[in-house]
Parts: structure tokens; sequence; C-alpha cells
């Protein structure tokens, strides 16, 4: 386990998958993320198995966030690792909406951060978020993540091409 305060992360298990559907089921949660279409149970599994190989080779590490009284919220990430420049670029979900806004992201972030920059010796972490999802962005300037430029409508969503904020966190800003 990687502990923060409120959560602690863990790896994600089979078992973790039917919950992925019922979160990407609902378009509020997809809204700002990557995938725009829900996914079946049989693209989850092909999703796992295809992070277990990233996992083992050693491109991506994925753990669920787990509250501390045990309830599975949400995943987050450090993606296309590279172990040259080290850096990564950090995805996060909490699919369960009720728990929103409580400081749990900003909590599993941090505690993905330490291991990060303690472990795993990574020197930039980086992020891209929609300018139109304001509760990701205070989350992660609370966390330390600075703005380093707009990539100007570069995504298509409800009708409109969007601005994405590019960010970062470099491990003297965290520290
Ligand atoms: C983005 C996400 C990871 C943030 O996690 P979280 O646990 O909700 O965030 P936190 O509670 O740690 O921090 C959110 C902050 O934004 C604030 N906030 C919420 N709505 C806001 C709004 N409309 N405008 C400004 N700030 C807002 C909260 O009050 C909180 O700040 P505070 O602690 O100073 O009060 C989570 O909401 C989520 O998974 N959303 C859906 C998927 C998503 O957008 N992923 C990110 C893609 S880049």
């Amino acid at each position: 386990m990687i502990y923060g305060e409120k959560c602690y992360l863990r790896p994600i298990e089979r078992d973790d998958l039917p919950r992925f559907v019922r979160w990407f089921g609902d378009p509020e949660v997809r809204r700002h993320l990557r995938p725009y279409l829900p996914f079946s149970l049989a693209q989850e599994e092909r999703w796992y198995e295809r992070l277990l190989v990233q996992i083992e080779r050693q491109e991506d590490v994925t753990f669920a966030i787990e509250t501390n009284e045990g309830v599975h919220i949400g995943n987050v990430g450090l993606h296309n690792i590279n172990w040259k420049d080290r850096n990564a670029e950090l995805g996060i979900v909490i699919g369960e909406k009720e728990y929103w806004s409580q400081g749990y992201g900003t909590d599993a972030i941090r505690a993905l951060l330490g291991m990060a920059f303690r472990e795993m010796n990574l020197h930039r972490v980086y992020l891209r978020v929609d300018g139109d999802n304001p509760r990701a962005i205070r989350c992660y300037e609370k966390v330390g993540f600075r703005r380093e430029g707009t990539l100007r409508q570069t995504v298509f969503r409800e009708g409109a091409y969007r601005d994405q904020h590019l960010m970062s966190i470099l491990r003297g800003e965290f520290e």
C-alpha cells in the first residue's frame, strides 16, 4: 500500500473491473477524460491485460484509490514513464461522484507523487487538464502543479473545440 492521509493506493485487481464499467458508463464522470464512450466489461478486461504488460515493462504504474474506510473510489496512475528524462504523465479519476470535492483527489495525488519523487526518482510529473474543469485545476494547484501553457482548441467536446492546459510539478517543488 501507498499511504496518504485520507486514503491509500493499492494495485488494481481483476475484480475491480465491473466497477469501472459503472464509473465510465456515467457521462458526468467521463466528461473530462480521454475515453468519450462507455466501456463494456470485455473492453475493461482487454485494458487490464494491456496494463499488466505495461506495468511489467515499467512503463506505467496505476493504482486503485481506497478511502481509509476501505471504499474503492477511483484510480490514479503515472503513464508513459520515461526513465531517461525521468518524467511521467499523471492521470486520475474519482468514479464515485459523492466523494468529489472532499480532498481525496489531492491526497491520492500527493501519495503518488511521494512515490514518484522519493522512490522512483522521477524529476517531472505532467498532465493535461480541460480548461473548463475548475475542480481538477484547483486540485492540481493545491498539490503544487504549475500551469505551463495552453493547448488551444485541442479537444472536441459538446459541439465545440476546447482548450486544455499543460501543468507540471518538479521534484524540488513537491519537496
Ligand atoms: C478531478 C478530481 C480528480 C479531483 O478530485 P477531488 O477529490 O474531487 O478534488 P479535491 O477535493 O482534492 O480538490 C478539489 C478542489 O476544487 C474545489 N472545487 C470544486 N468545484 C469547483 C469549482 N466549480 N470551481 C472551483 N473550485 C472547485 C474544491 O472545493 C476543492 O478545493 P478546496 O479543497 O480548496 O475546497 C475528481 O473530481 C474527478 O475525478 N473528477 C472526474 C474526472 C476528472 O475530471 N479527472 C481529471 C481529468 S484531468
